[in-house]
Formats: structure tokens, sequence, C-alpha cells
């Protein structure tokens, strides 16, 4: 049964409402900026720029007195995107202190409201090694609650650290921290971590996660001298609450329901441009070097498609898996998706060169005046690198290396260790699709199923009670519940699961599922219909792009206890439901160490907000 169905009404109208960072009626006592004081912003941004050059704000992360809030977007530090080279070290524990708060910043000089882990979009890089620990303490000082998800990690024997609200936690609520505190286990490549609570992360809390591999690489992987990470991303210039609430709406955001919000610009790295404004993200390098580029699309809405000018780039890794080299122009990344390329700094000349990071349209239903796709940054190397300008800035699509040489199509990408999916015993069929339901709210369905959030509890303490009742959550065995908003596949015992999946909507759709790296077993136009699938060497990877109309089958093993969300990572289409979550081992998960922290968490009243998408 749909969302709406069963809520009161009361209800209903909230759900049209903007998300409460800007509910005046909050009882939080940080209470948003009044609108009208534009003298006070420009002299706290004075204040900003002033403490900046005093070094000040060297000391915020470290305050002993805990976090003083910055109001202003700080600039990340280039540390953040060129890896200091900790591959190799003994296993240890990387500690990390978050604080997430709400401030101005303007990533392509538009000024927004943006919510951002220390100050920063993006904001820290967590990079360590498969068998470390991993210990960020996350602090809200947001006036919602938050969750912080480790995208593509296993978690295995941690699922409640997984930072899924309202299916493995909550929600940090405001004011409140959480130490996550997990191992890197089976995951290893590049990948990101992200607010995971509405569309909390469309404003900027994202970064970057890379974990090097303990084993020794595959034969056919060349070395490289350098790893750099390049996250881009689409960007609005409206908070995301009130997008959200118009994409909701019976009217759409254009006046066509459904319509997803368009982005202004995009970002590399944290930096765009939008009518001449901004800055360019810059890399200087060396020459004559192999650097392996790790890109991250952190966005929320846009496939992006990321190439540098003059330049092969080799591919050799998508979301983790490692993949035979294959050289092409450039790589376009649905929202979630990972590449990483190799690039060598072997141009005669060297000198500046454009990286492109440009958004992809066909998924835009509408125009948006001044919307600048053509996101781009700087690498510079050789003799020419300071002292020649920058090509000046056309509309041309990218000079490229080799006039016949591709793009990236991950169906020619091949797993460099090989490896054969097991035999299926168990296939689910899915339907995908977004609906006007009722004539109230757009809604993302998966089956008959729109998600709605549980509110004061989580899928997995559900497990933990129906275990300590006698029972098992979602039936045991071979369960599919559909229980109100829960769309839940229960598997009590070790199954080899088929997704079968029929998009049967007129847009693609990125999906990722938690816990897991399926492989995708096959994939076509139009609907299944029990076409062949290859089970031999098939690419694994956490996000793929279910495209419209098509059909696509992900495999995976339901051996790692506890609830993990398979969604549309699309920020609107997740947060209109399009989400359902696979119970694994209901009976083992059930007997996990939930941190006390998590379930008092559930308890706190956090006002109107609740615990919404
Ligand atoms: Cu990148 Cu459900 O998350
Ligand atoms: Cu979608």
């Amino acid at each position: 049964m749909a969302a709406a169905e069963d809520i009161a009404p009361e209800e209903k109208v909230a759900l049209l409402e903007p998300h409460s960072n800007h509910d005046t009626q909050s009882a939080s006592p940080r209470r948003r900026r009044p609108h009208a004081a534009h003298a006070a912003l420009l002299a706290v941004f004075l204040l900003g720029v002033a403490l900046l050059a005093l070094g000040v704000w060297g000391t915020y992360a470290s305050s002993p007195r805990g976090p003083s809030l910055p109001r202003e977007l700080q600039r990340t530090p280039h540390t953040h995107f060129a890896l200091d080279g900790l591959r190799g070290q003994p296993p240890q524990t990387r500690s990390h202190a978050f604080v997430v708060s709400e401030v101005e910043g303007a990533p392509d000089g538009v000024r927004k409201p943006m919510l951002v882990v220390n100050g920063m979009y993006p904001g820290p890089t967590i990079e360590a090694n498969q068998g470390d620990r991993v210990v960020v303490k996350v602090t809200n000082m947001l006036e919602n609650r938050t969750t912080i998800h480790w995208h593509g990690l296993f978690q295995n024997g941690t699922n409640y650290y997984d930072g899924t609200a309202a299916i493995t936690e909550c929600g940090i609520p405001p004011g409140q921290t959480l130490v996550y505190n997990f191992t890197l286990g089976e995951f290893s490549g590049t990948t990101w971590w992200h607010a995971h609570y509405s569309t909390q992360y469309t404003d900027g809390i994202t970064g970057a996660l890379v974990v090097h591999p303990t084993d020794p690489l595959p034969a056919s992987i060349p070395p490289w001298d350098g790893d750099l990470v390049v996250q881009v991303s689409d960007l609005y210039h409206t908070f995301s609450p009130v997008l959200l609430e118009r994409f909701l709406s019976p009217w759409g955001i254009d006046g066509v329901p459904g319509d997803e919000p368009v982005p202004d610009a995009g970002t590399l790295n944290g930096l765009g441009q939008w009518a001449g404004h901004g800055d360019y993200f810059n890399f200087t390098l060396e020459a004559n070097k192999t650097y392996r580029l790790r890109v991250v699309n952190t966005g929320s809405f846009a496939s992006v498609r990321f190439s540098v000018d003059r330049h092969v780039l080799r591919v050799v890794e998508a979301d983790g898996t490692l993949v035979e080299p294959h050289d092409v122009s450039g790589v376009t990344l649905a929202v979630g998706q990972r590449y990483s390329v190799l690039l060598r700094t072997d141009n005669a000349t060297g000198g500046p060169f454009w990286m492109r990071a440009t958004l992809q349209k066909h998924m835009f239903r509408y125009d948006l005046p001044g919307q600048n796709r053509d996101i781009r940054g700087v690498i510079r190397y050789g003799p020419a690198a300071d002292t020649t300008a920058l090509p000046a800035e056309t509309d041309d699509p990218g000079v490229r290396s080799h006039p016949g040489l591709a793009d990236a199509d991950d169906r020619q990408l091949v797993p460099a260790l090989f490896n054969t999916a097991p035999e299926r015993t168990r296939s689910y069929p899915l339907r995908v699709s977004l609906q006007l339901h009722d004539s109230l709210v757009m809604l993302g369905f998966l089956n008959t199923t729109s998600w709605e959030p549980l509110r004061g509890t989580t899928t997995l303490l559900r497990v933990r009670e129906a275990f300590r009742a006698g029972g098992v959550y979602g039936g045991g065995d071979g369960g599919s519940l559909q229980d109100g908003e829960q769309f839940v596949l229960t598997e009590d015992s070790i199954q080899v699961v088929d997704l079968v999946i029929d998009n049967i909507d007129d847009g693609d759709h990125p999906f990722h599922l938690h816990g897991h790296r399926p492989w995708i077993v096959g994939s076509g136009v139009g609907r299944y219909i029990g076409q062949p699938l290859n089970a031999t060497n098939p690419l694994r990877r956490d996000t793929v792009l279910v495209r419209a109309y098509s059909w696509m089958v992900l495999r995976f093993v339901t051996d790692n206890p506890g609830l993990w969300a398979f969604h549309c990572h699309l920020a609107w289409h997740m947060a209109a439901g399009m989400l359902m979550q696979v119970n694994s081992l209901p009976t083992r998960a059930a007997q996990l160490d939930i941190p006390q922290t998590i379930v008092d968490q559930c308890q706190v009243d956090v006002g109107g907000a609740g615990a919404r998408r």
C-alpha cells in the first residue's frame, strides 16, 4: 500500500511542507538567521575572511571546548584531494571528527544555504587500508537529525553503523553525537560517504572514502605514482527541501508532475562556475608520471561525463572492482558511481589542460535559464604549467586525445580478477515506477510499495524485537513482506538472490544495494522475459544504471546479517520512496550488539521533523 493512504490528514499536509531546517517552530535552540540581515551577513563574511587570514580557522577542528560553528563555507584543503600514500602501513585505527552544520556557501559564486561537515564542501577524505578500523565521531549541529552512510562498505557484523535513517539508526538528534566504529573488511577501492537522511547530502554532506587493498594487485593493473580524488556533482542554487517539496507536489516543479528538479550547475572537487563567477579546482602535477584519478559522482540527479583535454584515460576500477585496463576518452558516471582512471602526464609541452565534468542533460525535462552544464577544473604540469594561460573557455566539447577513441561503456569492462557468480537459489521480480498517488503526492514505487521511513524506531530494531518475541521479522526464509510502506525481502539462510528489475519508467535510475557488490548477470532493453543471463566473470558494482524501459538482473549472496537498503540513488526518487530493504539472516542480525546510543537516540523527541526520508 502506498504511503499517503495510511497517514493522518495533518501528516499528509506535512508531507508537502518543506523540511524543518527552516522551521521557525523548531524547538531547537539554534534558530536560523533572520532573512533580512544582509548587513549582518556581510559583517559575518568579512569577519570570516579576517579570521581566515589570521589562521584562527586552523584550530576549529581541534578546539577542546567543542566546535565553534563556522557560518561560511571554508575551502577544503588540497590535501583532501591528493592522497598521502598510507598504502602498506600496518593495520591501525583511523580516527576522524565530523561536525555537521549549516553554513552559507557559494561553490560556483552563487550563495546558498549548505549542510556540510567541518565547514567544508566536499568534507574530509577518509583514506585507509583494508583491515584498518575507522572511527568517526559525528556531532550534529543541524536542526534536524542526520546520519552518515559509508557507501559501498560491507559493514559485515556492524550493520548498525551503516548510517541509513529509519533502517539502521533513527538519525543523530540535533546537538548529539554518534561514534561510527567499524573495520574495513571485504571492500577496497574508491567510494564516498554521505548523509542518508532525506535529501541532506544534496546540500553538501559528502566526502571521498578510499580503501587500499591488502592483496597485491592483479598483474594486468599497471603501477601508478600518485592518487588523486576527483568528486564531481551537480549543484542546486535552491536549498534541497524547497525543491523536494515542489517535486513531490501534484503540480510538479514545472507544472508537470514527476519532473525532477534540474540543477543550476555543478562542481569538481567543490568548485564550479556560473555566469562568469566561481573558481577552477587545480591539480599541479609532476611531468612523466602516472596518476590514478579516483572519480566519484557525489551528485543527486545528473550523470556526469569526466574527461581531460588531450589525455587518454585508462579505466582500471569501477565501484571497487578492478577491471582490465581499458583506454577511453571519457567516463560517464551515474549518481553514486565511481571510476578510477590512469592518466599519464606525458604531453610533450605540458601546460594547463581542462578537466571537464559535463552534466548530461537527457534526464532534464525542462530548460533552466542560465544553467551551466560545462564544469571545469585544471591539470597543470611540465614546463608550460604556470607560464601558459588557461585555454579560452569556449563551448567546445573538449579536445580528445585521439579522434577515434570512444568513451567507457560499462558493458565492456572485464573484472581483472576472474570471478564467477554462483547459481541462483531465489529470484524476485521488482518493478520500478514513479506515480502521482491519489492526486496528492508524487511517489516512487518498487512493485506496489513506496517507502515511508519508520518513526521512533528502525527496521533493525524491529528485527530484534521480533526475535525477542520468539519470531522472525519478515517471516523467515524466502519471505517478501510488503507491510505498509516497508517492502522487505527476508532470507534467514544463506541464499543466492537475483533481483530482476523491470524499469517501466521513462527515466534512468541508478540503483544502489547497501552492504554488497552485486554481479550484473544481465541487462537489456524492454522487459525481462527470460533472456539468458551470464554468470561468467560479469562486472560487479554497487551502483548500477537501470535505463528507461530496460531490465537488469543483479545477483548477490545473503551472507551479511542486517538490513540493507536497495534504492534509486537519485535524491529526489529516494525521497519519494523508491527504496526497499533486504533483510539478511535476521536471526543473526537480531543478536548484533546494537550500541545503546543508537537505541537511545530513537527515543529523542526532535519536534516536528520526525524521521523523514
Ligand atoms: Cu550512497 Cu543508500 O546510499
Ligand atoms: Cu530513480
